[in-house]
C-alpha cells in the first residue's frame, strides 16, 4: 500500500477534538497528515511527521475535511431556469414544479440521466465535496423511481427512496391510491438499491399520516429514515423525524419550540439548506437557535433543479454565515462532522485516524476564507479515499 505525506500545511481541520484545543474543529497549525491507501494512517505537527513513499508540500494552505452533502436530488432530466426567472420577478416557491422535473426525468434516457448527474458530481468533486446523498423522488412512478435509484447507486452508497416526494400528476384525484403504491409495488422495487427512506413532509405535499404510513413502511423494509420538513410552513415533520428515531430532518425553515425541543431530545439533526431559501428568496432557517440549545446542525446543497440548482457546499457555507449568523468554524464543521451525523457515518467528516482519506486543500491559508471569499474556487485538491479526484495544478 502507498503512503503519502501531505506536510506544510499552515491549518488542518479535523473535526477531531482530540486535536488542538479539544474544540470540536481540532485545528493542528504547521500540520501534516499521512494518506495510507484509502485510509488516514497519521495526522499531527509537521515536525514529528513519519516519513513516507511521496511527499506533497502545501506551501502553508489549509487543509479541511472533505464535505459531506448530506441532501441532494442529484439524478433528474430538465431545468427549471424559467421558474427561477419567475420567482425572482415575484413569483412564489410552494413545490408545483417539481411535476416539470417529473415530465423532463421520465422521458430521458438512462444514459442522458447518468450523465447530467455525473457532471454535477464533477462540480461537487471541484468544490471540495466527497460523500454525496442522492435521492429519488422525480420519477414517481415504480419503473423511474427504479431507475434513478440504480443510477444514483452507480455514483454513491448513500442513497434515499423518496416515492413520496409529491402525489403525481395521475394520482391527483386518489392520493391514497399513490400512497399505497409508493408502500407497495414502489417501496419493493427501489429498496435493494436504498439506503434511507424519506417524505416531503409539508404544505402541497404529504400529510402526517401519510408521512408515518411511508416511513413505516421504509422501516419495515430495511430503510432508514430521513424527512423533508418545515420547510414551507410550520408542520408535524420535525415531530415525526424524533418519533421514528430519525437521523436528520431537512430544511427546519419553520420550527416551533416544540419541534426544537423534540429534535433535541430525539437527538436528530437539523439539516439546513440554505441554497433553496437563497434560490426561492424565502426566509432563512435559525440556525442560532438550534445550535444555541445543542441540536446538531448540518448543512447540505439540496441541489435539485427547483428550489436549489446548486452543487457548491463553499457557497452554503458562506451563505450560512452571512445570512444564517454560523461562526465560519460552525458552518464548516455542519458541512463536514455535521453531514456526516446526518448520515449516522464516522468514517467521513473529519480527519481523524482511521478515518476514509477524504479531504480538500484550499487555495487559502485558513477555512475562514471560504465564507470571507465566496465565489472564488478555493478548492485546489480534493481527495477521496486517498484517490485524487480534482486537482486545480495549484501543487505544481
Ligand atoms: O428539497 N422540498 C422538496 N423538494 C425539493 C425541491 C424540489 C423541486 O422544487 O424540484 C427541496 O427543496
Ligand atoms: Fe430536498
Amino acid at each position: 500500500m502507498t503512503s503519502t505525506l501531505i506536510t506544510n500545511i499552515g491549518e488542518l481541520v479535523t473535526c477531531d477534538p482530540a486535536h488542538g484545543d479539544g474544540s470540536p474543529l481540532g485545528v493542528v497549525h504547521d500540520a501534516a497528515l499521512v494518506i495510507e491507501g484509502a485510509r488516514i494512517a497519521w495526522v499531527g505537527a509537521a515536525a514529528e511527521a513519519p516519513a513516507a513513499d511521496t511527499r506533497i508540500d502545501a506551501a502553508g494552505r489549509a487543509v479541511v475535511p472533505g464535505f459531506v452533502d448530506s441532501h441532494t436530488h442529484l439524478v433528474f432530466g430538465g431545468e427549471r431556469s424559467a421558474e427561477f426567472a419567475a420567482r425572482m420577478a415575484g413569483a412564489r416557491y410552494d413545490g408545483g414544479g417539481i411535476a416539470a422535473t417529473v415530465a423532463a426525468t421520465r422521458a430521458a434516457t438512462d444514459e442522458e440521466l447518468r450523465s447530467s448527474a455525473a457532471a454535477r458530481l464533477r462540480e461537487m468533486r471541484a468544490s471540495g465535496t466527497t460523500t454525496v446523498e442522492a435521492k429519488s423522488g422525480y420519477g414517481l412512478d415504480v419503473a423511474t423511481e427504479e431507475r434513478l435509484l440504480r443510477l444514483s447507486r452507480e455514483l454513491t452508497p448513500e442513497t434515499t427512496f423518496l416515492g413520496a416526494h409529491v402525489v403525481p400528476p395521475e394520482y391527483a384525484r386518489d392520493r391514497s391510491a399513490y400512497v399505497e403504491l409508493v408502500c407497495g409495488p414502489m417501496l419493493d422495487a427501489c429498496a435493494p438499491h436504498a439506503r434511507w427512506v424519506d417524505v416531503f413532509c409539508d404544505q402541497g405535499a404529504f400529510d402526517h399520516e401519510e408521512t408515518r404510513a411511508v416511513l413505516r413502511a421504509g422501516v419495515a423494509a430495511g430503510l432508514a429514515p430521513r424527512l423533508h420538513g418545515n420547510q414551507l410552513g410550520f408542520g408535524p415533520g420535525a415531530q415525526i423525524a424524533a418519533e421514528f428515531g430519525a437521523a436528520s430532518v431537512d430544511h427546519c425553515t419553520h420550527l416551533s419550540h416544540d419541534d426544537v425541543a423534540a429534535l433535541r431530545e430525539a437527538g436528530v439533526v437539523a439539516t439546513l439548506l440554505p441554497a433553496a431559501e437563497f434560490s426561492t428568496r424565502s426566509p432563512y432557517a435559525d440556525a442560532r437557535r438550534l445550535l444555541d440549545v445543542g441540536v446538531t446542525v448540518a448543512l447540505a446543497t439540496d441541489c435539485n433543479p427547483g428550489s436549489a440548482y446548486v452543487t457548491s457546499m463553499p457557497f452554503v457555507i458562506a451563505l450560512a454565515v452571512r445570512e444564517m449568523r454560523m461562526t465560519p468554524g460552525e458552518a464548516l464543521w455542519a458541512a463536514t462532522a455535521g453531514g456526516a451525523a446526518a448520515l449516522r457515518r464516522t468514517d467521513v467528516g473529519s480527519l481523524a485516524q482511521d478515518c476514509s482519506a477524504d479531504l480538500a486543500l484550499l487555495d487559502a491559508p485558513g477555512y475562514v476564507h471560504l465564507a470571507y471569499r465566496p465565489a472564488s474556487p478555493l478548492v485546489a485538491c480534493t481527495w477521496v479515499a486517498g484517490e485524487l479526484v480534482h486537482d486545480t495544478g495549484a501543487l505544481a
